[in-house]
């Protein structure tokens, strides 16, 4: 098996953000930029719910690893699906976003997370506001 699966099942990554990387109290792990992953795991969420992991909970040469692996997954790995009607919200965010119409953005995202809920799914919960 992979080192990187091992630690995120040892570290218990997995209790939080799913042994599927689906998301579960922690948002999904998947399109994450792998500098962003190695500054949330040192830093914990800002929420208190993620602990931040020192050098002692995981080792620079392990969460290289990791973040590496994390930030290699896509939406398939995870197994989520999204409904028809929040895949057109979202590409209708990533339409505008590249027209750099920021209002057009937050109304489709908006009508996404109306789409989604209830309930709202965990990739919604995550902290920054890049959609796939
Ligand atoms: C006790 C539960 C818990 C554990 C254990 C945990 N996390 Fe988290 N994690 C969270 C929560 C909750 C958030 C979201 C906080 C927020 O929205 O600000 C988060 C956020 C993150 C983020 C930022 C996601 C984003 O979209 O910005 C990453 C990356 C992450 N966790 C990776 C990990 C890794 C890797 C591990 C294991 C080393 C881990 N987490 C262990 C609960 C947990």
């Amino acid at each position: 098996m992979e080192k990187a699966v091992v630690l995120y099942t040892q570290k218990g990554c997995f209790a939080c953000h799913g042994s599927n990387y689906e998301g579960n109290q922690g948002p999904i792990l998947a399109g994450l930029d792998a500098e962003n992953i190695k500054q949330a795991v040192r830093a914990g969420s800002e929420d208190g719910v993620m602990p931040p992991f020192d050098e002692e909970a995981i080792s620079d040469a392990d969460l290289d690893l990791l973040a590496t692996f994390l930030s290699s997954l896509t939406l398939e790995d995870t197994g989520v699906e999204l409904s028809s009607a929040i895949v057109e919200h979202l590409e209708k965010v990533w339409d505008a976003l590249q027209a750099g119409d920021k209002a057009g953005m937050e109304t489709h995202l908006k009508k996404a997370q109306e789409a989604a809920a209830p309930p709202a799914p965990p990739w919604m919960n995550a902290r920054h506001n890049e959609p796939f």
